[in-house]
């Protein structure tokens, strides 16, 4: 990481139940943070659900519109942002992230990620005739990406608490060894 780093926001990007809005919501609270979460921001100001997003405008839009909620974010501070599943998936978003927050990624397994996900119903990219090999597929292809977070952290066999413990002692650590970011 580059001493040019400002890091006055923590973002956390990752796959689809990985826990990126429950820690978000903790950690925020823990440490007097605003919290947004992208797809909770898209539905408010489209006034529709990532649903009828993706059935009435198709994911194009949708990307176009997570690119928005990217330009947006980046002039706020002392936010919390938990990112939709494919937001980071994407150099220019992840790019823009970087400039004004730490990026975590929250990390699980292919089989993990399904068992969490599987009795859920509002994820359109899952409503697939082979739920598990789409996963692991959109898993494999984002996976380059969430590699470039700036930490990596294994949700498995941790609880929301304790991977909200581990986010913040991150979060607390690259603020203090950073240069004018501990604001
Ligand atoms: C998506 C993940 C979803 C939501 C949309 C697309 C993805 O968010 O943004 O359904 O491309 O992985 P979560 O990661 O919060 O489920």
């Amino acid at each position: 990481m580059s001493s040019q780093r400002t890091m006055h926001n923590l973002a956390l990007i990752g796959f689809m139940g990985t826990g990126k809005s429950s820690v978000g919501r903790l950690v925020a609270s823990h440490i007097h943070f605003q919290f947004i979460d992208t797809d909770e921001w898209i539905e408010n100001h489209t006034g529709k659900s990532i649903t009828d997003i993706f059935a009435q405008a198709g994911e194009a839009v949708f990307r176009q519109i997570e690119k928005q909620v990217v330009g947006e974010i980046s002039h706020l501070n002392k936010h919390v942002f938990s990112t939709g599943g494919g937001l980071a998936a994407n150099a220019e978003n992840l790019q823009s992230l970087k400039s004004h927050a730490l990026v975590v990624c929250l990390w699980a397994s292919p089989e993990v990620i399904w068992e969490r996900v599987r009795a859920q119903s509002h994820r359109p990219l899952l409503k697939d005739p082979d739920p598990q090999e789409k996963i692991r597929r959109l898993l494999a292809s984002r996976e380059p990406f969430y590699k470039q977070a700036d930490v990596l952290v294994n949700t498995e066999m941790r609880s929301v608490k304790e991977v909200a413990q581990h986010v913040l002692h991150q979060f607390q650590l690259a603020r203090t060894s950073h240069d004018g970011s501990a604001t």
